[in-house]
């Protein structure tokens, strides 16, 4: 959701600029800009459209500046048009602001500046911050004459944002300010970096420092200072991040979303390693999950609620049916946007799970710092525990919730969501097995076959891959033109319906919807025809026979009906008409293997439709607005 950068160094700033904003094209692409500092000018390139738009525009400039910040911008105030586009700039160009975020009193603020003769050239709600720095700036410049204008003007914003700032009369700084949006630091050898995330910056260096709300900092060429808003200095030391760039490459891959299915193998075998117990047998007197909690957080719990948005919250739909049906306790899974307007009364001994794979989408955030607040101070069993789920542990999650899951699927870039969903998946798996072993609400036998299966799932991945994506390229030619799809699943595989139809409507823009097999029939068998596939999971386990019912009917209303099943070609031939087999797995298990063949298929079918698969239209990574 719009993702900023800024430099200052020995290094021509436009090109690492361009290369920062690069990484970062999956926060936001409608439009971009940079905004420079050269012998006490300020330059300001920018342009409609993808990120190549400016590079064009930037490379006929050949721009020397040491200093600069950049944007890439998902709409929000005002049109994609390259007026909106950042940086914005006060009314006499002397300085220039790039913000992700959203500033909500800017209506107000902008009556007021455009009353005080201010002129404003766009719509959007950032354009009124360099004006209100202008006006705090003294007349002439001093030390600190624009880290206090900047620390003025926050003060009189409301809202979420990250800001980085610079001014001509101020040529060797840069000030960054951060509230509710996600801004990092990054360390190099005399040289300094901020960016919305950390893959813009770790091609230069890995010593980053994460800024927390309420402060702001001064980055110059010697070094970096950083204050609360109140002004007072603080101090803080980077931490080094243990990755490398080729992690964010796409390593010969046509498109990051299919680099990160490829991934999962990987993925899950990682957590296993990192949570399982290698030495855990049915026999053993210890849990077989290793997972780094408190142990309190999960003493005498009668309630579980999940709190996340999109794929997240189908990784908590897949939870709650395991907490339930697995450890036996009372789970509810909430949308983080209707949560935080209208919580639940508050039930003792609860446990709050937020589930996020940027750790930083606005909604759940508030969500959980709305559970902590209306929890914090209360008695015993209603005191707060957080626990959060996620793949980025230095993100604003790990900031704001004292307990984290780090997933290890690392960083994800393809803007749909992938590998990280089967990461959230293994979370819930372990913590229900630790919840199960402490409450003994599963017997080892049960448990012990969980643990084999859970041990084999990496290898069936590896098995799929192999055996299907051929084929299902080839299926996805079928689909070019089909304009809706209906994915079926029951118990366990019913989220995995919702997040196969999400896959294919956010990346192919074609309409899918996801349901509950058994429901059909009460509405949604209405929209069948010849023109609508379906997509059924049909897993071997409490609702088989059922769901294969449920695909007849469909058959029966013309419909083309895709099997994801285990099932071999004669049994299958009677009810689906293309197969993509999955190796038979335990039920409870199986939702790992069957969102495989339906990444693929939403992939394949957008990549032959010749879309943007990493990119599509109108979305983002990180959704840090409400
Ligand atoms: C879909 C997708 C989104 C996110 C949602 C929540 O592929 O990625 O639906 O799941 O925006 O994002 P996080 O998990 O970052 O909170």
């Amino acid at each position: 959701m719009c993702g900023i950068v800024g430099y200052i160094g020995p290094q021509r700033a436009a090109q690492v600029l361009l290369q920062g904003l690069q990484k970062l094209e999956y926060r936001g692409y409608d439009s971009a800009g940079i905004a420079t500092l050269n012998e006490g000018e300020l330059l300001c390139v920018r342009a409609k459209g993808k990120l190549r738009n400016l590079a064009e525009k930037v490379e006929q400039l050949d721009i020397v500046a040491h200093v600069g910040i950049g944007h890439t911008r998902w709409a929000t105030h005002g049109k994609p048009e390259e007026h909106n586009a950042h940086p914005h700039r006060d009314s006499r160009d002397r300085l220039a602001v790039v913000q992700n975020g959203i500033i909500e009193n800017y209506r107000e603020l902008r009556e007021q500046l455009q009353a005080r003769g201010h002129i404003f050239r766009s719509e959007t709600d950032t354009e009124v911050i360099p004006h209100l720095i202008a006006e705090a700036l003294p007349a002439t410049p001093s030390a600190n004459g624009l880290l206090e204008a900047v620390r003025q003007a926050v003060h009189q914003l409301e809202g979420a944002f990250a800001i980085a700032v610079i001014c001509a009369d101020y040529p060797d700084e840069l000030i960054v300010a951060r509230q509710q949006a996600p801004l990092v630091i990054g360390f190099g050898q005399g040289e300094f970096f901020c960016a919305s995330d950390t893959p813009a910056i770790i091609p230069y260096t890995r010593a980053v420092l994460p800024l927390e709300n309420g402060e702001l900092a001064r980055l110059t060429p010697t070094g970096v200072e950083v204050y609360d808003f109140e002004g007072h200095r603080l101090r803080k030391t980077p931490r080094t991040l243990n990755w490398n760039p080729v992690m964010v490459e796409k390593q010969g891959f046509k498109h990051y979303m299919l680099k990160e299915i490829y991934e999962q193998p990987g993925v899950v075998r990682t957590c296993l390693e990192d949570y399982l117990r290698a030495d855990w047998d049915g026999d053993s007197p210890f849990s077989p999950v290793q997972l780094p909690l408190d142990p309190s957080l999960l003493e005498n719990l009668q309630h579980i609620q999940i709190v996340a948005c999109g794929t997240s919250w189908h990784a908590g739909l897949v939870g709650k049916y395991l907490l339930e049906q697995v450890a036996q306790i009372p789970t509810s899974v909430q949308y983080a946007s209707e949560f935080r307007y209208a919580p639940p009364p508050l039930l003792p001994n609860t446990l709050t799970i937020g589930v996020t794979q940027s750790g930083e989408t606005a909604d759940t955030l508030a969500a959980l710092e709305m559970e902590l607040k209306r929890r914090q101070g209360l008695e015993g069993a209603l005191q707060p525990r957080l626990l959060g789920i996620t793949n980025r542990p230095e993100s604003s999650l790990g900031h704001l919730v004292p307990h984290i899951i780090d997933t290890r699927a690392g960083i994800e870039i393809g803007v749909a969501a992938t590998k990280t969903f089967v990461a959230q998946l293994m979370a819930f798996y372990l913590l229900t097995l630790e919840l199960a072993w402490q409450r003994q609400s599963c017997d080892r036998p049960r448990l012990a076959e969980l643990v084999t299966g859970l041990r084999q799932l990496p290898a069936q991945m590896e098995q799929i891959l192999e055996s299907q994506e051929r084929y299902i390229e080839a299926l996805s030619h079928d689909f070019a033109e089909t304009q809706d799809f209906i994915f079926l699943g029951r118990g366990i595989n019913f989220p995995i319906a919702l997040e196969g139809a999400l896959k294919l409507k956010e990346i192919s823009y074609i309409h899918a919807e996801g349901y509950p097999a058994g429901e059909m029939k009460h509405g949604p068998i209405a929209l069948l025809d010849a023109k609508v596939p379906v997509v059924t999971i049909a897993m071997p386990g409490s609702v088989f026979e059922k769901v294969l019912s449920n695909a007849q009917e469909a058959r029966a209303r013309d419909a083309r009906l895709i099997g994801v099943t285990p099932l071999d070609e004669a049994e299958a031939q009677h009810t689906f008409d293309n197969l993509l087999p999955v190796p038979e797995v335990d039920e409870l298990l199986s939702p790992i293997l069957t969102v495989m063949p339906l990444q693929l298929l939403a992939y394949h079918i957008a990549a032959r439709r010749g879309l943007d698969v990493d990119q599509p239209r109108n979305l983002a990574k990180s959704v840090t607005v409400e």
